[in-house]
């Protein structure tokens, strides 16, 4: 049995050690927020926190949760992460949706290393958390101003 903490809430999994941390959130503990794409660590849809650290959750075995703190989007309380989505709102980022999780997540992780980031610094940080809509321009607008909020 591997125990972790999720959103700040002690859980238990009895998968195997291998099995993809995406899966376990997802399927056996039912938080739907965090998304399946590609799950080859390419496109960063399943991005979560672990231990404050953005990672892709598909490639991750959930092993590598044991004894640590796990945060989905639906537990993303940080000041930088309510900055953020409050940004979301106001800048109407998403187009389909499906990769805002990802792009939140990692923005979140941007912010609480480097809260103020120029436009290079977001590039860079965002790079490979891919939008197919091509929202790209918004998602660096709304962390500007989630950073310029200074409440990140
Ligand atoms: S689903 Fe994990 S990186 Fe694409
Ligand atoms: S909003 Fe559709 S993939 Fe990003």
């Amino acid at each position: 049995m591997i125990e972790f903490q999720l959103n700040g809430q002690t859980v238990t999994t009895e998968s195997p050690p291998d099995t993809p941390l995406l899966w376990v959130i997802r399927d056996e503990l039912k938080l739907k927020g965090t998304k399946f794409a590609c799950g080859i660590a390419l496109c960063g849809a399943c991005t979560v926190h672990l231990d404050g650290a953005a990672l892709r959750s598909c490639v991750t075995p959930v092993s590598a949760a044991e004894n640590r703190a796990v945060t989905t989007i639906e537990g993303l309380d940080s000041s930088a992460g309510k900055a953020l989505q409050s940004a979301w709102i106001e800048e109407q980022v998403p187009q389909c949706g499906y990769c805002q999780t990802g792009q939140i997540m990692q923005a979140a992780n941007l912010l609480a290393d480097n809260p103020n980031p120029s436009d290079a610094d977001i590039d860079k940080a965002m790079n490979g958390i891919v939008c197919r809509c091509m929202a790209y321009t918004r998602i660096r607008k709304a962390i500007k101003s989630a950073a310029n909020r200074g409440e990140a």
